[in-house]
């Protein structure tokens, strides 16, 4: 099936973790992460992330739930959806959104569990740069109808892939491509999400730019956290295309992926 290019940024610790710890998501802040990250704003154009949007011009980018709440955390309740629920798992594309004016890119999250709530629709909150930008999320036959009903209410786009507990990742890439014309997706998720995509054939490049700093931790979230390889699976190989030296000790690899045999 067609589907867009699939460019993985993270930024890790030398041992790998994307964050200090397990319960607290990087979203909501942690001092401790921003002083390995040593981050200023002033250097933010000449940050691998930044660079790579530069390069390859990414229509939307990919999160996963866990980028916005905690593993175990309970979700607010939603009220129960009465009625005939078959029409919710449609794709939701409404036009007010899809042909909205000045359409620049997706924020495309994974929340087939309907774990999040509170979304951030519109990306003019987060700035100049993501005006334009626009919420969508990416849910399967096994999602609520209850949260169905609720991203419907919230006018939040939403595309169906999966009936076997988890999002479909190949499916719902196609689905970027034919439906919305996307040829291009940046993941900036964390290790689940981007361990699944690996695992399922579908990243092109992988970048990682590494803080000075060692964390450590069993639980610590981590670059590709997927289950191990079968005695007869090979590992993924990666081309490197670059290795620069950023600011303040941080390095940024960048690689392509080289495809299993079978895998497009
Ligand atoms: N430093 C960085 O660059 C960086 C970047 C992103 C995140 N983070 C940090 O990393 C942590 C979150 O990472 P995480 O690994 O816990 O969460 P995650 O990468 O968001 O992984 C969970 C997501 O992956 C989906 N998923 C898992 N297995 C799947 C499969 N087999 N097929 C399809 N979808 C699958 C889940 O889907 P469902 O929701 O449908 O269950 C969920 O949306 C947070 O602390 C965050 O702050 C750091």
């Amino acid at each position: 099936m067609k589907r867009p290019q699939v460019i993985i940024i993270n930024t890790a610790s030398v041992d790998g973790k994307l964050a200090i710890s397990p319960e607290r998501p990087l979203l909501y802040g942690d001092e401790r992460w921003q002083a390995i990250e040593a981050w200023s704003p002033a250097e933010e154009s000449t940050g691998a992330y930044d660079q790579i949007k530069r390069i390859h011009r990414p229509q939307a980018t990919l999160e996963g739930s866990g980028s916005f709440v905690p593993e175990g955390a309970e979700p607010g309740p939603l009220p129960p959806f009465e009625g005939d629920p078959e029409p919710l798992y449609e794709d939701f594309l409404p036009d007010g959104v899809i042909r909205r004016e000045g359409h620049r890119g997706w924020f495309t999250a994974v929340d087939g569990r309907g774990r999040v709530r509170n979304w951030i629709k519109d990306g003019a909150a987060f700035g100049a740069d993501h005006v334009g930008w626009h919420l969508l999320a990416l849910v399967g036959r096994h999602t609520p109808a209850a949260y169905l009903a609720y991203l419907q209410r919230e006018s939040i786009p939403y595309l169906v892939a999966g009936d076997n507990g988890h999002v479909d990742l190949g499916v719902a890439l196609g689905k970027l491509a034919t439906e919305l014309g996307v040829t291009c997706v940046l993941s900036t998720a964390g290790g689940k999400l981007n361990g699944a995509l690996l695992r399922a054939g579908l990243v092109d490049e992988v970048n990682v730019e590494f803080l000075p700093g060692v964390i450590g931790g069993r639980d610590t979230p981590s670059l590709f956290e997927t289950p191990g390889l079968a005695p007869d699976e090979m590992p993924t190989r990666l081309k490197l295309i670059s290795a620069q030296m950023q600011t303040r000790g941080r390095v940024w690899l960048r690689y392509h992926v080289i495809p299993k045999e079978g895998e497009v």
